[in-house]
């Protein structure tokens, strides 16, 4: 029976891409550039200095390192300026219920976020006190792909990485979990998560009795 359970935030409790999307666009805007929407879902899951990387690329533009802060600096503020607005409204469907139960058996629940905002936005939405442990951008030196996140989530619970399931919509997330040695539930389309062990559009479609009786992989 599978024992520790690993939320990804952005994206699985929270629908925060077009809050980052907004403020991007405007750090894009100063370099001359128009963020697409498309190159915004090429963001999802990834840390703020790798995404800040990648719109460089893309305005094929090089900056200082100075400029560099700055600019994600001021697209901290502009996204800080969303999470204020934000309530428990914001919370995707299904998902609170989903982590209720499984608090109601008792078992532990974790966060696993490359955000260095998770404490911020999980206390305006109210799910704060939900974690047992938060694991985010503010502890780990690695971003995802690599597995540092969920691993530290894990230990965090006291739990084997082997027995904890991670639910994440974003492709490094899923890839991150796999390094892992941890069961992977994609939430979003298959197209773009194929190697989650499993895929859901949503937490309304998925029952704890599901993932509770999933296998450890080795
Ligand atoms: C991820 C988001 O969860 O966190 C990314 O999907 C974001 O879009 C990353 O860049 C880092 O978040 P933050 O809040 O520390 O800038
Ligand atoms: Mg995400």
């Amino acid at each position: 029976m599978m024992k520790g359970f690993i939320f990804d935030l952005d994206g699985v409790i929270v629908d925060t891409a077009r809050y980052h999307y907004l403020a991007w666009k405007k750090t894009g805007e100063e370099l001359g550039f128009e963020l697409s929407i498309e190159q915004n879902e090429k963001l999802k899951g990834v840390s703020r200095v790798d995404s800040l990387n990648k719109i460089l690329g893309w305005a094929g533009v090089e900056i200082s390192e100075e400029k560099f802060n700055r600019l994600m600096d001021e697209k901290n503020e502009d996204y800080l300026n969303y999470v204020e607005q934000m309530t428990p409204a914001d919370i995707l469907p299904g998902v609170k219920d989903f982590i209720l139960e499984l608090k109601a058996k008792g078992l532990p629940i974790a966060l696993g976020s490359a955000s260095k905002n998770a404490p911020r936005i999980l206390e305006k939405i109210g799910m704060l006190e939900y974690f047992d442990a938060i694991a985010d951008g503010n502890s780990v030196k690695k971003a995802k792909p690599d597995p540092e996140v969920f691993l530290v989530a894990a230990k965090s619970i006291v739990t084997a990485p082997e027995a904890c399931v991670v639910f994440e919509d974003a492709e490094a997330g899923v890839e991150a979990a796999n390094n892992a040695g941890m069961i992977s539930i994609g939430i979003g389309s298959p197209d773009n998560l194929s190697h989650a062990d499993h895929v859901f559009s949503d937490f309304t479609l998925i029952t704890t009795d599901f993932i509770l009786n999933l296998q450890p992989k080795h």
